[in-house]
């Protein structure tokens, strides 16, 4: 069976390596496709080279745009690359536009597409992200969704049951695979200045909340109350993009807020898994913080991720400055007894296996 395997952002490199770990380490007939989204040091080359990823054999440089224009340039030079090699099977990850672009192109020339992290809803269609996730599992010929709760939300819409395996999230996987060697890089605590279990992470990305002036100034005022209740740091490693708006709005950081540059995993784990409590928009944050048993406070109104809702690893803050405090407040306290439902580890495991018994199969 030969493998495409699609990756172009700093979560889909992070949930795919495990997958490509095993095509490697079983010496499967792969190869990788880069989209190019994204290019930085830190949000991409930081991660392979930490992480031990092969090189791409397609780097398609699709680079920044809006998404019409990203989704397009990738669909396009994906087409010819998956003419040109005629893969059995293109894997895709997440909720990025590389992913509905990989997904249209793959289905597009009767190639087997499958998903990886399916079945995810938010519900919320101001999301790009929802838009990109409904497409490809719809394109999908293998759903491989983390939880019974995702896959309910594909049998909702009608995606034949017998697509859908639910497999937990790779990202125990990673987590799992990598958080030894984290917990042992100490000098991430003396390069920030920060003492274990004395700060509040944060990160913030989510274009509904940093590409609108008043949402951001909103959580920066929760965030600046935040630090004067509870005189704790706030460290946040900043996705450009937040930088970027924060430039464009002239909007200064409150006190109490570290804005540093985004980490690399392994650093990144061992901050998460030493602080005292994560504010955050990120998906893949939210399933960290539940793993790794650290408290979440989500800077949203909506999660695809709502299992992390029902154990009480998370809840839901929105943007609202006293709500922030509040939810803090009360997080900060809770009892990290809540059991992670995301899977045991094994999920690369479950997809590879399904996959390579289906193509023997036939
Ligand atoms: C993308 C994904 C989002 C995911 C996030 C992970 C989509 C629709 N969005 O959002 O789901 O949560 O990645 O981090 O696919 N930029 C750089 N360097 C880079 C990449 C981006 O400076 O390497 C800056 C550019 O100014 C760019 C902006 O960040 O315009 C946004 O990048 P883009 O790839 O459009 O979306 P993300 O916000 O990164
Ligand atoms: N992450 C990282 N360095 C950072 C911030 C986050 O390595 O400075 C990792 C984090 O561990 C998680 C992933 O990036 O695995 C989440 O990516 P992001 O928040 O960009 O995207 P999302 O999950 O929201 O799609």
């Amino acid at each position: 069976m030969k493998i495409a395997i699609v990756v172009g952002t700093r979560p889909e490199i992070i949930k795919m390596s495990p997958v490509i770990r095993y095509c490697k380490d079983h010496k499967l007939d792969f190869f990788i496709i880069h989209t190019g989204q994204h290019y930085s040091y830190n949000l991409d080359k930081v991660l392979l080279e930490e992480l031990g990823l092969p090189e791409a054999r397609y780097h398609l440089e699709a680079g920044s745009g809006s998404h019409g224009r990203q989704t397009a340039v990738i669909l396009d030079r994906i087409e010819e690359v998956l003419v040109k090699e005629n893969p059995h099977i293109v894997l895709v990850q997440g909720d990025t536009n590389g992913v509905l672009a990989g997904a249209l192109a793959a289905s597009k020339l009767h190639i087997k597409v499958g998903h990886i992290e399916a079945c995810l809803r938010s519900y919320d269609k101001l999301m790009p992200e929802e838009i990109n996730r409904i497409i490809a599992d719809h394109a999908a010929d293998y759903l491989f969704a983390p939880t019974e709760d995702s896959k309910k939300n594909g049998l909702k819409e009608n995606l034949p049951e017998n697509r859908i395996f639910v497999t937990g999230n790779t990202i125990v996987d990673a987590v799992f695979q990598n958080i030894k060697l984290a917990e042992g890089r100490e000098d991430i605590f003396s390069r920030l200045g920060a003492k274990k279990d004395e700060y509040i992470l944060l990160t913030l990305h989510r274009q509904e909340n940093v590409d609108d002036p008043n949402r951001l100034k909103e959580i920066l005022h929760g965030l600046e109350l935040l630090y004067r209740e509870l005189g704790m740091n706030i460290i946040y490693p900043i996705h450009p993009r937040a930088q970027k708006m924060l430039k464009t709005f002239n909007l200064k950081l409150p006190e109490g807020l570290i804005m540093v540059p985004p980490t690399s995993f392994l650093d990144f784990l061992n901050l998460e898994k030493n602080a005292k409590l994560i504010l955050t928009d990120s998906g893949g944050v939210q399933e960290e913080a539940c793993i790794l048993k650290v408290p979440c406070v989500t800077l949203r109104y909506n999660t695809e991720r709502p299992e992390t809702l029902s154990v009480g690893s998370n809840i839901l803050a929105g943007t609202d400055p006293r709500k922030i405090v509040e939810c803090s407040k009360m997080m900060i306290k809770t009892n990290r007894d809540w059991k992670n439902p995301f899977g045991n580890g094994q999920a690369t495991e479950k997809i590879m296996g399904i996959l390579l018994s289906s193509h023997l199969s036939k």
